[in-house]
């Protein structure tokens, strides 16, 4: 079969021919029919990040997936072939007690491997083979928006993390319902859209800031849904006095980091989502302001990785919702499909005012 590969720590990215994976009594083989690209990708792709599976030379690229089931199995009766799928990332430690339960994204002994990113292969190929455990049925109206449930399972445990420590600030007896949590969205890619729709499908006043002006299909995304657009190009000043109890960071970036935290309203949380380069120049940061604000405001940061299968389900219910209010709106968020013989204009650069771009792979056509 045709896979992309890639060998980090060496920079690149190929198509290959490789075998097919052997399906083992019990696992269902699955035709990728599209994956989504996003930062991780690019990262291992630059050779920054990523890790062949032990012994492999090289990784299978790909972890925001869409496939078919080919071939199902006896044990697993509710997999049949022709029905859409979308597989989850992590597999677990098989050691700790969240790894245990399946909630590998709370692994504590970072023995988990991650499919197509660090020691599993991937999905950018035209087959895969897997456990139930680990695959999520999509119905078929879903097909054309499903390959972003992965990013949006992402979204949906950072939201719930910075819910629970909201969560906090229980109500108080004989006091009127409070207004509307107000939340902050920095960062407008896949993830900061997919949080500022999810927010406000979760009834909070939203804000989205980022750094490209008014003119841009963000902006107009986030005005459709009745958010609110900020460009913060001259600094977070444009955002005026106000200061929010939710803060979702999907931008990646240590100073975008720093200045968000400043807009932190009292008992408030910053889920941190981005994954900067660790590499990076230090960033000057007034520590001590921060940390006394903190400190006298009960306010806390939280980083927020991977997702379990109950949020990949959250999201499948998510992505009916959002569709169902504001139809078109996920689908125009994927602004290009290409097909994987592209992987090089798609992978070695990033396409101005592109949201989500999509290889489509193998014989799967792509959803109309
Ligand atoms: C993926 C997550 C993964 C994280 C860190 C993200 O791009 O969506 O599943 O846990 O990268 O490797």
């Amino acid at each position: 079969m045709r896979a992309l590969v890639v060998r980090p720590p060496v920079p690149g990215v190929e198509l290959v021919d490789c075998p097919a994976p052997e399906r083992p009594a019990g696992s269902i083989r699955v035709a990728v029919r599209e994956c989504g690209v996003c930062g991780t990708d690019h990262d291992i792709v630059e050779g920054k990040y990523g890790r062949p599976p032990d012994g492999a030379s090289f990784l299978i690229l790909g972890h925001e997936n869409l496939g078919v089931v080919r071939e199902g199995d006896p044990a697993a009766p509710e997999f049949a072939p022709g029905d859409l799928v979308v597989a989850t990332v992590r597999r677990g430690c098989g050691r700790c007690r969240f790894c245990l339960a399946n909630r590998s994204d709370f692994c504590e002994t970072d023995a988990f491997t991650e499919r197509g990113i660090r020691g599993a292969h991937g999905y950018m190929a035209e087959e895969y083979v897997e456990t139930p455990d680990y695959l999520v049925r999509v119905p078929a109206g879903l097909g054309p928006i499903a390959v972003l449930l992965e990013p949006l399972s992402v979204v949906e445990k950072a939201i719930d993390q910075g819910q629970r420590v909201l969560d906090r600030k229980e109500p108080t007896p004989g006091h009127p319902r409070p207004e509307a949590a107000r939340a902050l969205v920095a960062g407008t890619g896949a993830i900061g859209m997919l949080a500022a729709l999810l927010l406000v499908i979760r009834g909070y006043d939203v804000t989205a800031v980022d750094r490209r002006g008014e003119d841009t299909f963000a902006a107009r995304l986030l005005g459709r849904i009745g958010a609110k657009h900020v460009d913060v190009a001259a600094g977070f000043g444009a955002v005026g006095a106000r200061r929010f109890d939710l803060i979702v960071e999907a931008a990646g970036s240590t100073a975008v980091d720093f200045s968000s935290i400043d807009r932190l309203g009292p008992n408030g949380v910053i889920v941190l989502t981005g994954i900067p380069d660790a590499t990076e120049r230090p960033v000057p940061v007034p520590g001590g302001q921060i940390f006394r604000d903190l400190v006298l405001g009960n306010q806390a940061i939280v980083g927020s990785v991977n997702a379990n299968r109950t949020y990949f389900e959250t999201g499948l219910e998510d992505l009916g919702r959002i569709e169902e209010r504001w139809p078109g709106a996920l689908a125009s968020m994927i602004t290009s499909r290409r097909p994987i013989e592209s992987y090089r204009e798609v992978l070695l650069s990033a396409a101005p005012g592109a949201v989500k771009t999509v290889l489509t792979i193998g014989v799967g056509a792509p959803p109309s």
